[in-house]
């Protein structure tokens, strides 16, 4: 499903962003049918071939080609890991077509080095207080890293089953919520200050003591089903059960999260804390973080991207790319492939 929601999106969303990133890009001219065959048949025979497992897009693809002429880009930044492979080789191909026939080259990204270098998009300098401590946490993702400069970087320690994101996600699911459940498990928790009496809901803190930077959120989850079940009807669907568990639950999280993070600026030295991902949208870590940074490390920076730019976008791939191209990390078409399981280094 998401594979085929990609290969219509990704057309109509492409010429949106080179209209808004290019003024001179306008619909040159519909060229004819002859332009293209016999002279460019061979152009045309290697984008199908490119784009063979990829039929609705080409379709659109095709069209678009057609109708434009090459915008004023210089490279394609495109993510070809981590992520779900379909949906990565969908991204991957339609960056590969372009890439041959525009003629230029393709800067490979790692989706977690854009959740953390996004941050650098409303820097007013390039800072270069190094080393920093990045907390990456996303619905796929949950790792701390240390980074030595831009494009250096060293897992330091990541989730082994579940994703902080995933953790809100199922349990939100359990409660009988929407998804995602980050952003509403967050409103409601923001919604438990207010209420006086409380019912007592204690959820794990898992691995919070534990001396390594590594996480696990599935006891926690498992931990607010056993509470589900054993808690009455009545009581589980009313809307104090739920505010007070979700207060608990992004508490939990948050609490190993923040721990986790300090402990290793503090072992690191690091100069600058980067917070990045799906999960750095939610308000209350956002807050607690920052209170933990001033309080035990007031000497580190610490960034965190805008609200609009911590869940996946595209402008943090763009971001990511142009250090990579100033780098000269560009790769011809025919080198690029989707790596699921890419880790970032
Ligand atoms: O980075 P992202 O957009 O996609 C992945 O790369 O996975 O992250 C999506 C995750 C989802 O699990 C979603 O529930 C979570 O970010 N999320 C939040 C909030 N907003 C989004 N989690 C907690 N609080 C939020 N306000
Ligand atoms: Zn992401």
């Amino acid at each position: 499903m998401a594979k085929r929601e990609h290969q219509r999106n990704l057309v109509p969303v492409l010429k949106k962003a080179i209209k808004a990133g290019d003024k001179n890009f306008v619909e040159a001219r519909l060229l004819q049918e002859e332009d293209w065959l016999p002279r460019n048949a061979g152009i045309y025979k290697t984008v199908e071939k490119i784009l063979e497992r990829e039929e609705v897009l080409l379709k659109e693809l095709k069209i678009f080609l057609k109708k434009y002429q090459k915008p004023d880009i210089d490279a394609i930044a495109i993510t070809n890991g981590p992520g779900l492979d379909p949906c990565l080789w969908v991204g991957v191909n339609l960056a590969k077509a372009l890439s041959y026939f525009w003629d230029i080259p393709i800067v490979p990204v790692n989706h977690i080095e854009a959740h953390i270098l996004v941050n650098w998009l409303l820097l007013e300098k390039n800072i270069k207080k190094f080393p920093a401590i990045c907390l990456v946490v996303s619905g796929g993702h949950t790792q701390l890293i240390l980074m030595e400069e831009i494009g250096k970087y060293k897992i330091l320690g990541e989730t082994r089953d579940d994703a902080a994101g995933e953790c809100f996600d199922k349990t939100a699911k359990i409660l009988g919520l929407d998804y995602p459940g980050g952003p509403i498990i967050s409103a409601m928790a923001i919604k438990s200050r207010k209420e006086q009496r409380k019912i007592g809901i204690k959820l794990p803190r898992p691995m919070l003591n534990q001396k390594n930077y590594d996480f696990s959120f599935s006891g926690l989850k498992t931990a607010v089903l056993y509470s589900f079940k054993s808690t009455s009807k009545s009581t589980r669907t009313s809307k104090k059960y739920i505010i007070e568990m979700c207060s608990e639950i992004q508490q939990a999280i948050i609490d190993v999260l923040v721990a986790k993070t300090i402990r290793a600026s503090k072992e690191y030295n690091a100069k600058t804390i980067i917070l990045g991902g799906g999960v750095a949208s939610n308000k209350e870590l956002r807050k607690q973080l920052g209170k933990a940074i001033k309080q035990q490390l007031p000497k580190t920076n610490y960034l965190k991207p805008t609200i609009k730019l911590c869940s996946d976008n595209a402008v943090m791939v763009g971001v990511a790319g142009y250090f990579r191209f100033l780098k000269g990390k560009t790769k011809i078409w025919k080198r690029i492939e989707a790596k699921p399981n890419l880790r970032i280094k």
